[in-house]
């Protein structure tokens, strides 16, 4: 049994008096979660406030981004370490936004996942398809080639140190969901591109849905075999919608 996770990246969002008033709902409303694990990812400059807003609570946090470098001359750049520094638990590595906003390629993304993971923080390794590309049904080799290349870093057995979110990137801020059925055939593909290399890590890896995922639609996503919680951009801004994607998780 998969424990499901909610995570919210919060993007380029907030402020700190905000985030302590969403951060505030969101705690308020915590207990109602019976099983799912939370989490949020907040903007680097903000993770002191979190961590020390947080802390006491069973929600969890992390960085949207980390440094593939662990020291140096990396202007702007932040470590594993530094994360460690704020007790982040979880990074998110590979965002479409910054695949395609800062030329992050899949080797890029492999060398940050291994960072992470060697630094005692759990990778969210993003992974999904554009619309011209699911257009030119190239869809499972895009998503296959960005599966593999951390593999062929890190081996399939690390995967189960992080966890996968697949986020079609159509469907990321635009209100186009991707259909139940759209998203469990993807998980699925990705369950078994890692199971025909480790079906034990395969079995037990956590793969969340993002793309516009809102109160309204969470239920029959996680309904899916395959999926197992999401990544919430717009709504994890609103402590009531992301509370509501948090129960519909279980
Ligand atoms: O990382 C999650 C994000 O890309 C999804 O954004 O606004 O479609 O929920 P949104």
């Amino acid at each position: 049994m998969r424990q499901p996770l909610v995570a919210g990246n919060w993007k380029m969002n907030g402020d700190r008096a905000t985030n302590e008033a969403l951060l505030n709902g969101i705690k308020a409303g915590i207990g109602d979660v019976e099983q799912s694990e939370v989490a949020v990812c907040a903007p680097f400059v903000y993770l002191a406030d979190v961590q020390r807003q947080l802390e006491a609570s069973p929600i969890r946090w992390g960085s949207q981004d980390v440094s593939a470098e662990p020291k140096g001359a990396f202007t702007g750049e932040v470590s594993v370490t530094m994360l460690k520094d704020f007790g982040c638990h979880y990074a998110i590595v590979g965002h479409s936004e910054r695949r395609s906003l800062h030329g992050e390629d899949n080797d890029t993304v492999a060398r940050k996942f291994a960072a992470a993971r060697e630094g005692g923080i759990r990778p969210i390794l993003c992974v999904g398809e554009t619309l011209a590309e699911r257009e030119a049904d190239t869809t499972e080799q895009v998503v296959g080639a960005q599966l593999d290349a951390v593999m062929d870093a890190v081996g399939p057995a690390a995967l189960a140190d992080g966890v996968i979110a697949y986020e079609p990137v159509w469907a990321i801020g635009t209100g186009h969901t991707a259909t139940p059925e759209q998203a469990q055939a993807m998980h699925a593909f990705i369950r078994q591109r890692v199971a025909d290399r480790d079906a034990a890590t395969a079995d037990a890896l956590r793969i969340l849905y993002g793309g516009s995922m809102k109160g309204a639609n969470a239920a029959e996503l996680m309904a899916q075999s395959d999926i197992d919680g999401g990544l919430i951009g717009g709504a994890s801004l609103d402590a009531d919608e992301f509370l509501t994607i948090c129960r519909a998780a279980g």
